[in-house]
């Protein structure tokens, strides 16, 4: 619990965020100095106990499967060394500075992301924030169903998961394999209701580590980030020992710079960035409002930020290096690489069946110990939210997350099988998985993303929101901090906005082709409507219903 400090009447960085009203404003002083004093009353918000705490719980956040599986494929798919250098770029033009008003948004206001953006810019800018945690709520189902697989894949590790001649139980696969095949066990846990418990457990862990708020988050992520360092170094050391794994790591850092002329790549680079570094959702801005007083935000965002990507070039050495050891072909969707081709690379490692066991048992704990501390963040968010709206108490929070929550990740985890030639091999759950990961990803983070900048560096000021970063900061941001959130990092997300926009639907060899033409659905061809349909209106209601017809505001 945060002590009670006294009402004071200074009007330090507060002033500076109310409704964008000016220093010389009297009027707004008052306002400051009631708001002051209801903040500092606001005794039942809790905050991190230590500096290391809040690290390894923001780092927790960012650290996840964005950084093996989604950077791991982003990268080979648009081809190693080509992503490298945008990516690269990516960090220090957007990941580092949107991280940056994040965390200065929720230290400022101490207020989870609707009302910190309600408090510096008024309602309608509550309404984008209510409009990022509906999102985030899309986002939160399918990463636990993904989880749920990857726990799965972990417990597989034990059992038949790399012991030869696994079959599938629906065509493609019907032919027994010679091989150990990651992908037919995969596909075969797909069609079985497993996955559903291990969601649960999922979700379960989650809610039991969030009961006690930010006191237990750090026990938590004392233990599972550490560890999942340390599965990491271990996954390298083995991969870039064998024969080969050198190559692995030279394709992946080997600067390409002929892709970069190549649009598709900086938008892979950009939304990924987005994404690895938890941006754009709002979920950092309620870490950061569990932060104390004083805090150094710009050396806390800078070393979030690098812990992050420390670790995803760590995880792409270890996956490059695997994938060039065994020639192995990373042909398919995002998730083949992780699940199917990394688990094919492990088996070679050895004659021994206990040290293949061992690592593929490694490999996806590691899986799934980073994701759980990132969806820690995700549910978080929300929660901590409508605490904050409602006045109702923690766990009453999460039951109103879980109700929904529960049953939408179910759905991605549904076993049935629609036709087996279909995408994601006919199961219904993968295949929604892809058209909701299609929408939400690629538009809300960066748009959500966007409009924070734009209500910062043109509502309430950039000059000011630089004043209250450098307060407690020992490097201090210069003046280029100012045009950079009202110019440079608008045009950029609202180039990569629009150029994927355009790639939705496009010209190609003579004909018009939008991005649903991959997909083979058969007479569930209206699942491509209903997704973005069901989204879009779900999350715009919510955030009507929340912003303006309830809470104690
Ligand atoms: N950053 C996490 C990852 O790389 C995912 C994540 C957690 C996230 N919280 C978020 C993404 C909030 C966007 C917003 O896996």
């Amino acid at each position: 619990m945060r002590k009670m400090e006294k009402p004071h009447c200074q009007t330090d960085e507060f002033t500076i965020f109310i409704d964008g009203c000016d220093f010389g404003d009297t009027q707004s002083h008052k306002f400051v100095f009631l708001q002051n004093i209801f903040l500092t009353m606001d005794h039942t918000r809790t905050s991190w106990n230590s500096k290391l705490g809040f690290i390894l719980a923001a780092s927790g956040s960012a650290i996840g499967l964005g950084n093996i599986v989604f950077f791991s494929s982003n990268a080979y798919q648009h081809g190693g060394g080509a992503f490298y250098l945008p990516y690269f770029l990516a960090l220090f033009v957007l990941g580092i500075p949107i991280m940056m008003l994040e965390f200065g948004l929720g230290a400022t206001t101490r207020k989870s992301f609707p009302l910190a953006l309600r408090q510096v810019a008024g309602r309608r800018a509550e309404f984008v924030g209510w409009w990022a945690i509906g999102c985030a709520a899309f986002i939160t189902m399918y990463y636990l169903a993904i989880l749920g697989w990857a726990f799965g894949m972990m417990l597989g590790a034990f059992g038949s998961l790399f012991e030869s001649g696994q079959t599938a139980p629906f065509t493609p696969f019907s032919e027994p394999s010679p091989e150990p095949s990651a992908m037919v066990f995969f596909f075969r846990q797909l069609a079985t209701w497993n996955p559903l418990i291990f969601t649960l457990i999922i979700w379960g862990l989650n809610l039991l580590i969030l009961k006690n708020g930010t006191s237990s988050i750090e026990k938590a992520v004392k233990i599972f980030v550490p560890l999942m360092w340390l599965c990491m170094i271990g996954l390298i050391v083995r991969g870039l020992s064998l024969e080969g794994g050198f190559q692995g790591a030279l394709y992946l850092f080997t600067p390409d710079v002929r892709g970069i002329t190549d649009p598709g790549v900086w938008r892979g680079a950009f939304s990924q960035m987005f994404f690895s570094l938890s941006l754009g959702l709002g979920a950092l801005t309620t870490y950061a409002s569990y932060l104390p007083k004083k805090s150094d935000l710009v050396n806390n965002a800078m070393l979030v930020s690098f812990l992050n990507c420390s670790f995803e070039y760590l995880a792409g050495l270890a996956v490059f290096s695997l994938l060039f050891v065994f020639a192995l072909n990373p042909a398919g969707s995002t998730l083949s690489l992780s699940f199917f081709v990394i688990p094919q690379g492990i088996n070679g490692l050895s004659e021994l069946p206990w040290i293949v066991r061992l690592t593929g048992f490694g490999f996806f704990a590691l899986l799934v110990m980073a994701g759980l501390t990132s969806s820690l963040s995700l549910i978080e968010n929300p929660a901590s939210a409508l605490i904050d709206k409602l006045g109702i108490s923690r766990n009453k929070a999460l039951t109103l997350i879980a109700i929904p929550g529960i049953p939408g990740s179910i759905l991605f985890v549904l076993p049935f099988i629609i036709d087996p030639d279909l995408n994601g091999n006919g199961t219904l759950g993968l295949t929604l998985l892809d058209i909701t990961d299609h929408w939400v990803f690629s538009y809300s983070l960066l748009t959500i993303g966007l409009i924070t900048a734009l209500i910062i560096g043109w509502w309430t000021g950039a000059e000011q929101m630089r004043q209250a970063l450098n307060q407690y900061a020992s490097i201090k941001l210069g003046r280029w901090f100012n045009p950079f959130i009202k110019f440079v990092i608008p045009a950029i997300l609202i180039s990569v906005i629009l150029s994927s926009l355009a790639g939705e639907l496009h010209y190609e060899n003579g004909a018009w082709t939008y991005y649903g033409s991959t997909y083979k659905l058969g007479s569930y061809w209206w699942l491509l409507a209903a997704v973005p349909t069901i989204w879009i209106g779900s999350t715009l209601t919510f955030a009507w219903v929340l912003t303006y017809k309830s809470g104690r505001v």
